[in-house]
């Protein structure tokens, strides 16, 4: 049996502004598998990015609750709730939040340096060279376009090796070439470290390399399917029933479309060694250094 490495249950996040209500979430029950690459999708102001947030301990629900492990986020005091996002979860955020004071390379190496880690060079170094962003190591934010931001976000996100990443439309200011490169480098990474990836995208094309693909509408989750049976789904799917699947419910419906979770993870593998380099990432090569 699968493990679960999140668990939602009953989430429910609700904004009140005088009589008006903004139901964020409204009873999200989900379940995240361990080494699964998931993707959110659902029209603007569905929910995701809140979703994503209660999911990573940045906000509080409402009601219900969130588990990592056998850990409920809400218990857990702020101190430990910074710690734990430090070790183990990797955030892409939509705005990026990078440091305007440090520059890139400053930036990308923040979150290791906050935990007392150790930075792996060559590891950042790859990093780095995939995103293109090699040349801007010295650079500031606000000396970057919105997309080499948006690279510098990923690679902060990354450089930690977290064995969660949380991403939200993290190839949102990317052009096509360069968003099928990050995710490939994605999937290469939670292959090689076995990482769980939660990925919101408003791109089907790149929704359809996850595993599952989950939608949100008004707040609630509408469909949770193998990626690649989106959109038959879609058709076939009764509102009223087509609630979130159980792992049976998926792979019955996997093996309907004469493919398997087995052959699509073999797939992904695949995908991850052919012509790129020995350790499974699309690219890789000499670069400047993470770290002076
Ligand atoms: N701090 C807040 N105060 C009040 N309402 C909020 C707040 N944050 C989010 N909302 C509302 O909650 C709803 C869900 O917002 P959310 O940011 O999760 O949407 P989203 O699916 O990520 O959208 P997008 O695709 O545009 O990023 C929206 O109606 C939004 O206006
Ligand atoms: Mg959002």
């Amino acid at each position: 049996m699968r493990s679960i490495v999140l668990k939602a249950q009953g989430l429910k996040k609700y904004y009140t502004s005088g009589e008006n209500v903004t139901k964020a979430l409204d009873g999200i029950d989900l379940d995240i598998y361990y080494g699964e690459f998931a993707a959110i999708v659902g029209t603007s102001g569905s929910g995701k990015s809140t979703l994503l947030h209660m999911l990573g301990g940045l906000d509080t629900p409402t009601a219900g609750t969130v588990r990592v492990g056998d850990k409920e986020l809400s218990r857990m005091d702020d101190e430990a709730l910074a710690v734990f996002r430090r070790r183990s979860i990797g955030f892409v955020f939509q705005q990026y939040n990078l440091v305007q004071t440090l520059n890139v390379r400053e930036n990308i190496v923040l979150p290791i340096l906050l935990d007392g880690g150790t930075i792996d060079e060559d590891y950042c170094r790859e990093i780095v060279t995939l995103l293109k962003i090699e040349e801007k190591l010295e650079q500031f934010p606000n000396q970057l376009s919105g997309g080499q931001q948006q690279r510098v976000a990923i690679a902060r996100a990354l450089a930690g090796k977290p064995s969660i990443l949380l991403a939200d439309e993290p190839t949102g200011n990317l052009d096509s070439r360069t968003s099928q490169d990050v995710i490939a480098f994605l999937k290469a990474s939670n292959q090689r470290f076995q990482q769980t990836m939660v990925m919101i995208t408003h791109n089907p094309e790149i929704a359809q390399m996850a595993d599952r693909i989950i939608r949100i509408e008004d707040g609630r989750i509408k469909t949770s399917v193998p990626g690649y049976a989106e959109d038959e789904h879609v058709k076939m799917s009764d509102p009223k029933t087509a609630d979130q699947e159980s792992p049976a419910d998926m792979q019955t419906r996997s093996a309907a479309a004469g493919r398997t979770e087995t052959s699509r993870t073999e797939t992904s593998r695949t995908e991850a060694s052919r012509g790129k380099s020995a350790s499974g990432h699309p690219m890789e090569g000499g670069a400047e250094q993470c770290s002076r």
